[in-house]
């Protein structure tokens, strides 16, 4: 059983660990503190960015001499392989550790077995502590490291009727700008940020982050079949983030221009659908090492990834406005009648200055497996 002094050093775990949101990919965020023999924190550590040491590394360094017969208590279970970082496993028995409290087991077959490894050199093991926090942290890595593909929350900033811009199209601005900065949070702990050729025209959106210090900028991504939305003099071609243009393989654009920044080529829908082949996309940023993706629209786009069963968090900016004309939040997403619905369970619901943040997710297991 679980100590009270391990259990509050579990939950400032989960907070150092999510610190580096945004940051650790293609690695997941883990956090750690450890208790020296009386249960007093003496270390603290959160791994800070991919091929940076781990979050036990950290934690023992800070701990020194005071970790020999203490307790390591870690958000993830300890890796066990050598990767850029040494085995934590070993390193925690090299420190002397007695006992190690982790909540969630590595599901990674190249790391998973740490558990093993302590056990095996006589350190007392316990799993469990906080799971369901810790897992609700790390949810990007580990929807990714099940799916193949990364986690995406697809975030909108509507009216109170719904309405993602006026009739003359006119969008700016819908929500408040204490909305707008949260947006930069949500940005700051993505991988990568994703909008359509049809928000690129519109718009001419910057996409990066602004206002967080020290943040880790998104890949900024935009979704344009024929490579013809994203023109020379477009503000997410400047150097504040990467970008990256998705346009399909057989467009007849020439792309990348000199002007014109990374891009790769991708299938079309199939069946005959619009755009770009939408799995085809996530998993080629799968492959760039993104775990998590900020979709930021429009409609259009965010309907296909509903379409194909690829949202996994829905994050509504809801301003008390009307308009009562202009495009809705979602466009066709091939659901054509209720019992097709795609329901979802809300999660959180917060006041953000004068609009409504709610955060919901789906409800059924069969959207995910489509
Ligand atoms: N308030 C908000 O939260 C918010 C956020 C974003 C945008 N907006 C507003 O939304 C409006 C733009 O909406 P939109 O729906 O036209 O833009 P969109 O969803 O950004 O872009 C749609 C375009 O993406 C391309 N695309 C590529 N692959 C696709 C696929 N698999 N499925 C569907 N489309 C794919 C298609 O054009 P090609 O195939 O020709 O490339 C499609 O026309 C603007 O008024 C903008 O201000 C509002």
């Amino acid at each position: 059983m679980a100590t009270a002094a391990e259990a509050a050093a579990m939950r400032q775990a989960i907070t150092l660990a999510a610190r580096a949101l945004g940051a650790t990919s293609p690695n997941p965020v883990v956090g750690c503190v450890v208790l020296d023999a009386t249960g007093t924190v003496v270390g603290e550590g959160y791994h800070q960015r991919a091929g940076g040491p781990h979050a036990e590394v950290h934690a023992l360094r800070a701990a020194g001499e005071r970790a020999r017969g203490g307790t390591a208590v870690v958000t993830l279970e300890p890796c066990n392989h050598t990767g850029r970082t040494g085995p934590c496993a070993q390193a925690l028995v090299d420190a002397g550790i007695a006992r190690v409290v982790y909540a969630v087991p590595d599901p990674t077959a190249t790391a998973t077995g740490g558990a093993h490894r302590l056990r095996s050199a006589g350190v007392e093991v316990e799993q469990g502590l906080l799971e369901g926090e810790a897992r609700a942290g790390n949810i990007a890595w580990l929807t990714a490291v099940k799916s193949g593909r990364p986690y995406v929350t697809w975030k909108y900033a509507a009216t109170l009727d719904g309405r993602i811009a006026a009739a003359d199209r006119s969008s700016r601005w819908i929500t408040s700008p204490e909305s707008r900065a949260d947006v930069h949070r949500l940005r700051a702990e993505a991988d990568a940020v994703v909008v359509g050729s049809g928000t690129m025209r519109a718009d001419d959106p910057h996409l990066a982050v602004r206002g967080i210090e020290g943040a880790t900028q998104p890949l900024r991504v935009v979704v344009d079949t024929e490579g013809t939305a994203v023109k020379p003099g477009a503000r997410i071609l400047d150097d504040a983030a990467p970008t990256l243009v998705a346009v399909a393989r057989d467009a007849a654009t020439e792309l990348p221009a000199t002007e014109l920044p990374d891009a790769v080529r991708l299938p079309r829908a199939t069946g005959g659908g619009r755009g770009l082949d939408i799995p085809a996309l996530l998993d080629t940023l799968h492959e760039r090492g993104v775990r998590s993706v900020l979709l930021e629209g429009g409609p259009t786009l965010a309907g296909a990834f509903v379409a194909a069963g690829a949202v996994d968090r829905v994050v509504g900016y809801l301003a008390p406005v009307l308009l009562g004309a202009g495009p809705t939040a979602l466009a066709d997403a091939g659901i054509g009648t209720i019992a097709d619905a795609l329901r979802l369970d809300i999660t959180e619901t917060v006041r953000v200055g004068p609009d409504l943040r709610i955060t919901a997710v789906p409800n059924s297991p069969e959207y995910k497996e489509r």
